[in-house]
């Protein structure tokens, strides 16, 4: 419904008066903030770098936990590449599968990961995982980086201070920086999972062992063009004045 120029799309009960607003014709700072959202969908072509090189400018005035940045950033600008990493990728998800369905596991990884965590992946991406949405790929499309011909990684050495907190402001400005340029992104929680439990997955990607990935980002040429947001609220905000 975001995306449909002529608002003949219905999607999940929602309501194109009630739930969605139209964008403001300013352009601003808040005006980039409220255009940008994932991406999932892109032309078929790998970034211009200096398009690439822009956005990585932009990161480098983000701020940081420590005196300088740990965080080290691993830009894959080819489709190819990234297919070739697909396949292992597919196979920690079917592995996890297993896991999920075996009670010792579970438990192990509830103790690992927390509570929340056992519920988003018993939730959310099992249901995923059994329909076979991270199994199918072809150059054009996949469910893990949806046919995104460029990725960067976001990744430290596993003691380094802070690299988690540090990539996540990262990565959050290459959405804008993205964004900014006329560019789709969508940061991707799956490839860091895959790649923190596969050394033969890090080692394709000359990531160090001892690294740990912490979050990741498809970018591209976006393929359709959303016309309009979707209203969304903070869950409290708690004035004390
Ligand atoms: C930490 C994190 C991990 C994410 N991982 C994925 C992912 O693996 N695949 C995906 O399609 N989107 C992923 N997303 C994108 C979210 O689904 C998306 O930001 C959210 O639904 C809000 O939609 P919007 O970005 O269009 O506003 C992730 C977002 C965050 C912040």
């Amino acid at each position: 419904m975001a995306v449909c120029n002529t608002k003949s799309v219905f999607a999940n009960g929602l309501k194109y008066e009630e739930d969605f607003f139209e964008f403001s014709k300013e352009d601003d700072f808040f005006s980039l903030l409220e255009h940008r959202r994932s991406v999932r969908r892109f032309k078929p072509k790998a970034l211009a770098k200096d398009e690439i090189d822009k956005i990585l400018h932009g990161l480098s005035h983000a701020p940081h936990g420590d005196s300088h940045h740990h965080v080290e950033l691993t830009v894959i600008n080819s489709r190819e590449k990234i297919m070739e990493a697909l396949p292992l990728m597919s196979q920690f998800y079917d592995k996890l599968a297993k896991w999920l369905h075996n009670p010792f596991m579970r438990t192990m990884i509830k103790l690992k990961k927390g509570k929340d965590t056992i519920n988003t992946l018993q939730n959310h991406l099992l249901p995923r995982i059994e329909k076979g949405i991270y199994k199918e790929f072809t150059y054009e499309y996949d469910g893990i980086t949806r046919g995104a011909h460029s990725l960067i990684i976001f990744h430290a050495h596993k003691n380094s201070e802070e690299h988690k907190e540090d990539s996540y402001i990262l990565v959050t400005y290459a959405t804008l920086a993205a964004q900014a340029l006329g560019l789709g992104s969508t940061i991707i929680g799956l490839v860091p999972a895959a790649l923190n439990k596969s050394n033969e997955l890090k080692s394709m990607f000359n990531i160090p062992l001892d690294h740990d990935v912490v979050v990741s980002l498809i970018l591209g040429y976006p393929k359709y063009k959303y016309h309009r947001g979707i209203k969304r609220k903070l869950k409290n905000i708690h004035w004390i004045n």
